[in-house]
């Protein structure tokens, strides 16, 4: 079964249980510079987690492009892959363990016929913190696994957190038997060997650990769950890696008829790097130095380096990227648009790489004549490490030339360095999750509001073609993106600006209205995504100069904002997100 098979059976499954489909959140996230990345499918979900009304009611469902960059070095074996869709369904203070067991049993066993003597389930062994989850193995024997395939374990393994602090719980995960023998006698799903791989989580959020650690009880039960879709295709299809499925194979291929030198570990790299920079890159992520901007540099570089290593002409590359927008346009129809933006974006950076190499091997050369001054032989593991830091330039590659040059490498020293550096970032990376959950402050909500103003006085100069399409909000300042076929004048941004200036002086009132989805449509309020929404909505009314469907918070009238300036603007292009595949779904 092919991927897309599988998304579209599983989004039908769950829309014939009850549940809305709901569009995946972009990989860069909305007015959140504090995530690096999308990573789990809850996480445009956590306000309604913790008790908020969620626009399409208490049971959603949806596809979420993620992507997770801890294991970025990883990728390059059999299965690590740093872009991935995560399939999910919620209950939002709706069903609780039963019917989410049962559910996602009849799934697996009826729609995506899976026979049942290659399921396993794993359920929370309890602790002081939260019971054993006898409940939840009651529903899986009812519902058929057999009692000697459930298996306990702890925290480690049974309860699921963004982050440190957030909405969490104890989960109950499937997993599929891939019939390879158990490494010994104690193999279990817990086990590494890949006998059993994990292929669905199903996550019963009902708990809340704050800051101090403790657990709360949530408002509501929910369930969160997360099924990796690549991984599901390549056991369906009976490949060894996801890298043998559609998705990936044409690029496989391709690179291996191209290359000069075999190398699978290579060939991987390529691929999957490739693949998750269309995908950030199409989402509006762009190479940079910091942040999610270096993840991307990072990615397009190790593919670059090792598009180098195993002889593959650079020029190639534009070749190599239509393939791979040829095996994923099913799954995302928008890259066909986006194709020539996103070749550009990648030739461009390998490009700059190319020289980055260049200036990496002319401070090798440094390097190298230094030692021999000196009668050394070995170069130490600093000076890799600030070749890889301060140059970009690649440690094998350094590796390389060092043989060549007749030196040695003190690679342990390198490690080490390396190592350390790398927790720092993981580190990082970590506290960004967690930071991306915080709450809205004072000055970001003073910001949302002033949104909304600038919206409004952008169509009265611009004219009403004007429509949102996106926004970034810091405590430091407000991005809007919007659409507007040219830039603007100097003249026309100070006419927008003396507007919104002109809006809060006059202190209107900001009021929350609840209404159904047609009759604010009908008052003419501004949605940005109208899939976005079910039937009841809530609509923000700024005075008679602003109607926009919205989910707040809001300050409640103009004057709290202070003075609105215009900084800078930007020409970019803003990439649609999924509408055009859930359009073609709905038909
Ligand atoms: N949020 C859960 C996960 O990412 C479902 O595994």
């Amino acid at each position: 079964m092919k991927a897309i098979e599988i998304r579209n059976k599983h989004l039908k499954f769950f829309e014939k249980n009850g549940h809305k489909i709901i569009p995946s959140a972009s990989l860069i996230p909305e007015n959140d510079p504090s995530v690096l990345f999308n990573t789990a499918g809850m996480q445009q979900l956590v306000p309604y987690l913790l008790g908020e009304k969620h626009p399409s009611g208490t049971r959603l469902t949806d596809y979420q492009k993620c992507v997770r960059t801890n294991d970025i070095e990883e990728v390059g074996d059999n299965r690590h892959l740093t872009y991935f869709e995560m399939l999910g369904n919620w209950s939002l203070g709706d069903y609780f363990k039963e019917e989410s067991v049962q559910m996602s049993f009849d799934f697996l066993t009826k729609e995506l016929n899976i026979p049942v003597e290659k399921l396993s389930v794993t359920c929370f062994a309890g602790d002081e913190d939260c019971e054993r989850d006898n409940l939840t193995a009651e529903c899986w024997k009812k519902a058929g696994i057999p009692e000697e395939r459930i298996y306990y374990f702890g925290k480690d393994d049974n309860w699921w957190i963004a982050g440190e602090e957030g909405p969490c719980g104890p989960d109950t995960e499937m997993f599929y038997d891939t019939g390879k023998p158990k490494c010994s006698e104690k193999c279990n799903p817990a086990c590494d060997c890949g006998k059993y791989v994990e292929i669905w989580n199903n996550v019963f959020m009902e708990f809340y650990k704050g800051k101090d650690g403790k657990y709360t009880k949530l408002k509501q039960h929910n369930v969160d769950t997360g099924l990796g879709l690549e991984r599901m295709a390549m056991l369906l299809q009976g490949k060894e890696t996801p890298y043998e499925i559609e998705l990936f194979a044409p690029v496989m291929e391709k690179l291996k008829e191209l290359e000069a030198e075999e190398n699978i570990a290579s060939r991987r790299i390529i691929t999957e790097h490739l693949r998750s920079s269309i995908m950030i890159i199409n989402d509006g992520g762009r190479p940079s130095n910091v942040d999610r901007g270096y993840i991307l540099r990072r990615l397009i570089r190790r593919m670059t380096r090792h598009l180098n290593k195993i002889g593959i002409d650079l020029e190639k590359l534009p070749e190599i990227i239509g393939v791979s927008i040829d095996s994923l346009k099913e799954m995302y129809p928008e890259l066909v648009e986006n194709k020539e933006k996103i070749k550009n974006i990648l030739i461009e950076e390998k490009n700059k790489f190319t020289k980055t190499l260049k200036n990496g091997e002319r401070e090798f050369e440094k390097v190298a004549n230094r030692l021999k001054a000196n009668e050394k032989d070995t170069i130490d593991g600093k000076t890799v490490f600030n070749l890889y830091e301060t140059y970009g330039f690649p440690p094998e590659m350094t590796v390389e030339l060092a043989t060549e040059s007749g030196l040695k490498v003190d690679m342990e020293d390198f490690d080490k360095l390396y190592k350390a550096h790398q927790d720092k970032s993981r580190m990082g990376s970590e506290a960004k999750f967690k930071g991306g959950l915080a709450s809205t402050g004072e000055m970001e909500v003073k910001y949302h509001t002033a949104t909304h103003l600038l919206n409004a006085a952008l169509k009265v100069v611009l004219g009403d073609h004007v429509h949102q399409k996106g926004s970034n909000i810091t405590a430091e300042r407000l991005r809007f993106d919007f659409s507007h076929g040219a830039k603007m004048t100097d003249e026309e941004k100070q006419k927008v600006e003396s507007l919104v200036n002109e809006y809060i002086k006059q202190d209107l009132i900001v009021e929350k209205l609840e209404m159904k989805k047609d009759e604010a449509l009908a008052m003419g309020a501004e949605a940005m995504f109208l899939d976005k929404y079910g039937e009841d909505v809530t609509v923000y009314k700024i005075g008679d100069v602003s109607l926009e469907f919205c989910g707040g918070p809001h300050v409640t009238n103009t004057a709290k904002l202070g003075h609105f300036k215009i900084k800078k603007e930007d020409e970019i292009s803003i990439i649609e997100n999924n509408q055009e595949y859930l359009k073609a779904f709905r038909k």
